[in-house]
């Protein structure tokens, strides 16, 4: 049975890897997403075979109402979860394993304590480490997820908690937590597992707080790679070789988008870690933000898109709230039939999740060829004839190309404001999800067309039909 569930497992592993290399790409990211089912299917029943063989029948019935449970709760939130609100539950879901690091970590604790488990001389002390490893990277992941939760949901403030002298308290933290690490190791304890578990609890708690709501998707992103390292040090405790690579992957791919993540918001890869960043005390608007704005309705859009031989499209946030996605890309393949050369502008925090836009687009079968990075766009930008905004704000605002004392200052965003004509599509005058005032909407060649995103790309094609009919 025994070589069974490790040819079972190894085969599960290598379906992960191939699941992670489809999901780099969109041609490929369904097919990855296929591999990743059918590895997941292939460790549960290897794992439900092994409990057959080895468990008491009340174990394996406890394993089999959980499988059960956790099978309907996932289906039940997949079915019902909003696009704009995966980040939440991701972060949410990111607790579930720290907690769960944290409970394999401290059973593994007592059942050394109990008898059950018989360590001798260097094991022992290996196995100790792993205890004080798994459940610190736990309950660190466990906090921190839950405050990201928190916040991504508005459920608490998204504005960074200033502490005084955050980054000593943090270095503080991980000091006290190597040297109670060394104790435990030398003379296990009940009290000082209890306290090291706190202080990891703390930690996790006070590293998220201190990040402001503009650098959140680092966070998400960082977090996804504790989780996975928390997984992997369970994985350690459980002698578990699935888990261990499947930690391992997720906390290194993880690791790896976060760093991505912070070169496309040039922020530091160390300060992120650390949670040293997000820490910014600049005015929540950048001074000197205001003017007149001026505004257009869909008529005056379609008749400027009437005259137009190149559009960028740049969607954010607001596009996935109003679900325009289908209506713009009829606009697109409207336009792209009068003959207008038109591509699209993703920035690669736009939206509430890494990916968020392309994923949107996908589905209303826009082409991928048209759909560009911001870093492969950017240039483009000042010879282009118009860029609709539709529903971006904080990837799309000047300030944090030019003015360094706004929050999101040094953030590459896609430079719109060099295009002959923008037009903003959004419902206010408000600020996007950092909370800062975006001077592009005061700008000469700016134009907002206020309302639901959906609803006014819908009176843009009704404009256009009543006035040129499509060639
Ligand atoms: P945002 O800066 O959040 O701006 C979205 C804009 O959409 C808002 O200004 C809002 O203005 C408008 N809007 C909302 N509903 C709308 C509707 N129904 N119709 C038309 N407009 C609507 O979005 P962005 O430019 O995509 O930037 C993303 C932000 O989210 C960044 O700050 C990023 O750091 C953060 N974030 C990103 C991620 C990832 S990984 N992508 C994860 C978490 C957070 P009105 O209210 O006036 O309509």
């Amino acid at each position: 049975m025994q070589t069974w569930t490790t040819a079972a497992y190894l085969i599960a592993a290598l379906l992960f890897v191939v699941s992670l290399a489809g999901l780099s790409k969109h041609e490929t990211s369904r097919a990855g997403v296929g591999f990743g089912i059918a590895g997941m299917t292939i460790a549960l029943l290897a794992t439900v075979a092994t409990a057959l063989g080895t468990a008491p029948v009340w174990g394996v019935v406890l394993l089999l109402v959980a499988l059960l449970v956790g099978a309907l709760i996932g289906l039940w939130r997949a079915r019902v979860v909003e696009m704009t609100g995966m980040p939440e539950l991701i972060a949410l879901m990111h607790s579930f394993v720290g907690l769960a690091a944290v409970l394999v970590g401290w059973n593994g604790f007592l059942e050394v304590e109990a008898g059950h488990i018989e360590l001798a001389g260097a094991m022992a002390g290996v196995h100790h480490a792993e205890v004080a490893i798994g459940v610190f990277i736990g309950a660190v992941t466990f906090t921190g997820s839950v405050v990201a939760y928190l916040k991504l949901s508005a459920r608490i403030a998204s504005a960074p908690l200033q502490l005084p002298g955050k980054n000593l308290l943090n270095l503080g933290a991980l000091a006290a937590f190597t040297v109670l690490t060394v104790v435990f190791v030398s003379s296990p304890g009940m009290w000082i597992l209890a306290v090291l578990t706190a202080l990891a609890l703390l930690q996790g708690l006070h590293l998220v707080a201190s990040i402001g709501g503009g650098d959140m998707p680092v966070v998400v992103s960082m977090l996804n790679s504790y989780s996975g390292w928390a997984a992997a040090a369970a994985g350690f405790l459980l002698a578990n070789d699935l888990l261990i690579i499947t930690g391992a992957l997720v906390g290194s791919s993880g690791a790896y988008l976060s760093y991505v993540m912070c070169k496309a918001m040039n922020r530091s890869f160390v300060s992120v870690i650390a949670g040293g960043f997000g820490a910014s005390t600049a005015s929540s608007s950048g001074p000197g933000v205001s003017g007149e704005h001026r505004e257009i309705d869909a008529q005056g859009v379609a008749d400027l898109l009437s005259a137009a031989r190149s559009v960028v499209i740049a969607p954010g946030y607001g596009m996935a709230v109003a679900q325009a996605q289908a209506p713009v890309a009829d606009l697109s393949r409207r336009l792209r039939d009068q003959g207008v050369a038109v591509r699209f502008g993703v920035h690669p925090v736009a939206g509430r999740l890494p990916g968020h836009m392309n994923v949107l687009l996908a589905e209303a079968q826009v082409p991928y060829d048209i759909v560009l990075e911001m870093d492969e766009i950017n240039d483009d930008l000042a010879d282009t004839d118009i860029v609709l905004v539709i529903g971006a704000n904080d990837t799309v605002n000047p300030a944090a190309a030019e003015d360094p004392a706004s929050p999101i200052a040094g953030m590459p965003v896609l430079r719109v404001w060099e295009a002959g004509n923008v037009i903003v599509f959004k419902r206010s005058m408000a600020t996007g999800y950092a909370g800062v005032q975006n001077p592009l909407f005061f700008r000469d060649n700016s134009h907002m067309l206020f309302g639901d995103a959906a609803e006014r790309v819908q009176d843009i094609l009704t404009a256009f039909r009543s006035s040129t009919p499509a060639r």
